[in-house]
């Protein structure tokens, strides 16, 4: 890493922003701070004063408009991920930007085409490809270890749903929580889907069904390549935050378990037993935000190739709206449905 500071504009500072945030300022030497800002202008008040910015400005345009900000962490709700892609493109900014870039393909295409024509950097925050556990079944495949991958299993569980309104806002299951899955599984298996099944419900919560939602589901993936696969996604698990994955190929299989706090094991006359898993994307997934990040100023300041491109965060939110109509539609849909659709418009 040169000598080189990357200053940073940061826009949100609810439950992602805070993660990044703190991130940039207590982990990442190449990065200084510059300013932040949230809609909720004492929430960004609060995280700077803790995490030590000196600058908490009013509106996004301020951040925007700073000559002294080079690159910008959007981490403000989904909504307004794409129009801020637009704005920051044409200010010449570098971007940072969390998953999904929007719930539809029009909205995401002219956000790409603003980042092209600006020629910046743009990285999406599917943080769990730098989660140590996944890049070794990634590096597995990679590498020939397991021979040709044949089948995977993907459980992502969530502890506890979030807040009505955050679901109302967030796209929906497919869009906001199986959307990590999604790449993942592209990721893992290093090819493309080109099928989606799903067979899902309200299992959980009454609340996120009224909402027009669905909180429990398998999803069937079928690859060009032929690996079939399954994504296994619940909103709700009483044990805690449930991340694993098996791929079976010609030559063996690898699998990742849970991450645990501790390694204790405690065994009585009665029971063996051990703690509950980490619990949530905060703890779990901790060192992979703090990668992801890294890996962005990586990519901005010494010209390393962007990890997670702006393509890719399409082709997630493509296996989103398929995994919508499947379930809608009772049936199993083409990717080639979906970009269509898009194409047509
Ligand atoms: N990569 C991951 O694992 C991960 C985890 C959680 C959330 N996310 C994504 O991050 C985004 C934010 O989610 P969250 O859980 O932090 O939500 P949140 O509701 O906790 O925080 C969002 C913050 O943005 C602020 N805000 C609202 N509108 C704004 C605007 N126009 N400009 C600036 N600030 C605004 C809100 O006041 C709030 O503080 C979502 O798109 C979500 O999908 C990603």
């Amino acid at each position: 890493m040169s000598a080189k500071r990357l200053h940073l504009g940061i826009i949100g500072a609810g439950r992602i922003g805070k993660v990044h945030t703190e991130t940039a300022a207590f982990r990442l030497p190449e990065v200084q701070i510059v300013s932040i800002t949230d809609a909720d202008h004492a929430a960004a008040a609060r995280l700077a004063n803790r995490c030590g910015i000196s600058k908490v400005v009013n509106s996004n345009a301020e951040i925007f408009e700073d000559g002294s900000v080079e690159a910008v962490l959007i981490c403000s709700p989904t909504d307004t991920h794409a129009d801020l892609i637009v704005q920051a493109a044409r200010a010449g900014k570098q971007i940072f930007c969390e998953k999904p870039i929007a719930l539809d393909l029009s909205r995401i295409d002219a956000a790409l085409e603003a980042v092209d024509k600006a020629g910046v950097t743009l990285q999406i925050g599917f943080n769990r490809r730098f989660d140590a556990n996944f890049a070794r079944v990634r590096r597995a495949v990679e590498t020939g270890e397991i021979g040709s991958p044949r089948l995977m299993h993907i459980v992502s569980r969530d502890p506890a749903p979030p807040p009505i309104s955050y679901v109302k806002a967030s796209g929906g299951m497919f869009l906001d929580m199986t959307i990590h899955d999604f790449d993942m599984a592209r990721f893992l298996i290093n090819d493309e889907v080109e099928e989606i099944f799903v067979s899902g419900g309200v299992m959980v919560d009454p609340q996120i069904g009224a909402a027009g939602d669905i909180d429990t589901a398998i999803i069937v993936l079928r690859f060009r390549n032929g690996v079939v696969a399954t994504i296994d996604n619940c909103r709700h698990a009483a044990y805690g935050y449930d991340q694993r994955v098996e791929i079976l190929g010609s030559l063996g299989k690898i699998a990742t378990g849970n991450c645990y706090p501790n390694q204790a094991e405690v065994s009585t006359g009665t029971e063996v037993r051990r703690d509950l898993p980490l619990n949530f994307f905060m703890d779990r997934y901790l060192e992979s935000f703090a990668a992801e990040l890294r890996a962005f100023v990586e990519a901005v300041i010494e010209g390393k190739p962007i990890p997670v491109t702006g393509e890719d965060g399409r082709m997630a939110v493509v296996m989103g709206l398929a995994a919508q109509k499947s379930y809608r539609e009772h049936r199993p849909v083409r990717l080639e449905e979906i970009r269509e659709k898009a194409a047509a418009r």
